[in-house]
C-alpha cells in the first residue's frame, strides 16, 4: 500500500505527525457510463471501512498532532448532520483520544439524520445548539475550557480547514499524480468537488501544484479544480480557499518540500460555482437529484444531497464545455454507518428528536 506523501516528499513525510486510519490508496474508478470516457472518479468514499468519505484524510494529521500535544478530547464543529463530526468520533478513539462535538442545525434530510443519529450512539460529547448564532460563543468557551485543562480539550476548525489537516488532501492529490506518472490514469485536466469549509479543495490545489513542480504526473501543468459551493460565500470565498492553498503549500516547503506556488499560479488552477447551491447548504435541489439518479444508472458511486450531488449537478452540466480527462473526487463515505443505539437517541433533546424523524421520513 503506497503512502504517497512519504514515496514523493519523504522528508515531509518524516516531519509530519500522522496516524493511519483510512485504506489508501483509494481506487480510481471509470464513470464512462455517464457517456464519456475519458471520464474517472477518485472514490474517497470508499477510504476507511469505519466511515469516513473525504474526512478520514484530515484527521490522519490532525489527531496524530493533537495526540503529539498530549490533548485527551477533541471537539469537531459543524452542522447536526455532520460527516466531520463523525468521522472524527468513529477515528479518535482509534488514537485513544475522546471526541466531543459542538454542532449548529440546518435542515433535516436522510443523510444528515442517518449522521447524527449514529452520532449520538458512538458516546461522544454531543452539544447540539439550538441556533448557529450561538456557534461562535460555544467554540470559544470550549477552546477556553480547554485551555483551562491544560491543552487536554482541543477544538478543531469546521472540516479541519488548517494547514496540517489540508496536507492529507495533498496527500491523495500525490496519489492521483502518481496514479499519472505510472500510467494507470490519464493525467486529469479538471477536477470536480463540492466545497464546503475549504479544507479538501486547498489540500488538492496546494498537492497538484507541488506535483507538477517535481515533473511528476501532470507535466502540462496542473488540473484545473472546479470547487461547487455547497455552503455560502464568504465562508467557501476564493480568497479562503487560495489562502488555506497558499498556506499549506508554506508549511510544505517549510518542512522540506518544494517551494510554494506564486499566489497567481494557485489562482489560475481554481474555479468555483455558487450555481448549484440551490436555496443552501444542506437544502436538496432538483438538479441534485437528477445526479443522483444519473449516477446509480451509470454505476457510480452513491452520493449526498447535501455535498456530493451538488458537485455532481455541476459536473453533468458543465462537462459538454471541458476539454481532456476529467476526475470526478466522491466524498460521501460510501460503508455503513455505525450502529445505533436507540436509547443514545432517546436521551437527546426534544428539538433534536423531532429534527431526526423529520429528515427519517423524508
Ligand atoms: C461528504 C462531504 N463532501 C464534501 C465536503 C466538503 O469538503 P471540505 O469541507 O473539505 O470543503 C464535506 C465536508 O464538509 C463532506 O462531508
Amino acid at each position: 500500500m503506497t503512502d504517497a506523501l512519504a514515496a514523493v516528499l519523504p522528508r515531509v513525510a518524516e516531519r509530519v505527525p500522522r496516524v493511519r486510519l483510512g485504506d489508501w490508496p483509494t481506487p480510481i474508478d471509470s464513470l464512462a457510463g455517464l457517456g464519456r470516457a475519458d471520464l474517472f472518479t477518485k472514490r474517497e468514499d470508499l477510504s476507511a471501512q469505519a466511515y469516513g468519505g473525504n474526512k478520514v484524510r484530515p484527521l490522519e494529521t490532525m489527531l496524530a498532532w493533537y495526540v503529539h500535544r498530549g490533548a485527551e478530547r477533541v471537539y469537531a464543529t459543524g452542522a447536526w448532520g455532520s460527516n466531520q463530526a463523525l468521522a472524527t468520533a468513529v477515528h479518535a478513539r482509534r488514537v485513544g483520544l475522546d471526541a466531543g462535538a459542538l454542532l449548529f442545525p440546518q435542515p433535516a434530510s436522510p443523510s444528515a439524520a442517518l449522521n447524527l443519529r449514529a452520532l449520538l450512539s458512538v458516546g461522544a460529547d454531543v452539544q447540539l445548539l439550538p441556533t448557529i448564532a450561538l456557534f461562535p460563543a460555544a467554540a470559544a468557551r470550549a477552546a477556553l475550557l480547554g485551555r483551562l485543562r491544560s491543552g487536554r480539550d482541543v477544538v478543531m476548525a469546521p472540516g479541519a480547514a488548517t494547514p496540517r489537516g489540508a496536507i492529507g488532501h495533498l496527500t491523495a492529490a500525490l496519489e492521483v499524480a502518481l496514479a499519472v506518472h505510472e500510467g494507470r490514469l490519464p493525467a486529469p485536466r479538471h477536477v470536480v468537488l463540492p466545497v464546503g469549509s475549504t479544507c479538501t479543495s486547498a489540500g488538492l490545489l496546494a498537492g497538484f501544484a507541488a506535483a507538477a513542480h517535481l515533473g511528476l504526473g501532470f507535466t502540462d501543468g496542473p488540473p484545473l479544480v472546479h470547487a461547487v459551493r455547497v455552503t455560502p460565500w464568504p465562508v467557501t470565498a476564493d480568497f479562503r480557499i487560495l489562502g488555506l492553498a497558499a498556506r499549506t503549500a508554506a508549511l510544505i516547503e517549510e518542512l522540506g518540500g518544494p517551494p510554494s506556488p506564486s499566489p497567481a499560479a494557485l489562482r489560475a488552477r481554481l474555479r468555483t460555482s455558487s450555481a448549484f447551491l440551490g436555496r443552501g447548504y444542506g437544502r436538496r435541489t432538483p438538479a441534485g437529484d437528477e445526479a443522483t439518479a444519473a449516477f446509480a444508472a451509470a454505476g457510480g458511486p452513491r452520493l449526498d444531497c447535501t455535498y456530493s450531488a451538488k458537485a455532481a449537478a455541476y459536473l453533468l452540466h458543465t462537462m459538454p464545455s471541458l476539454e481532456g480527462p476529467i476526475l470526478f473526487w466522491s466524498t460521501k463515505s460510501s460503508p455503513p454507518l455505525p450502529p445505533t443505539h436507540p436509547e443514545a437517541v432517546a436521551d437527546a433533546p426534544a428539538r433534536a428528536r423531532r429534527w431526526l424523524a423529520r429528515g427519517l421520513v423524508d
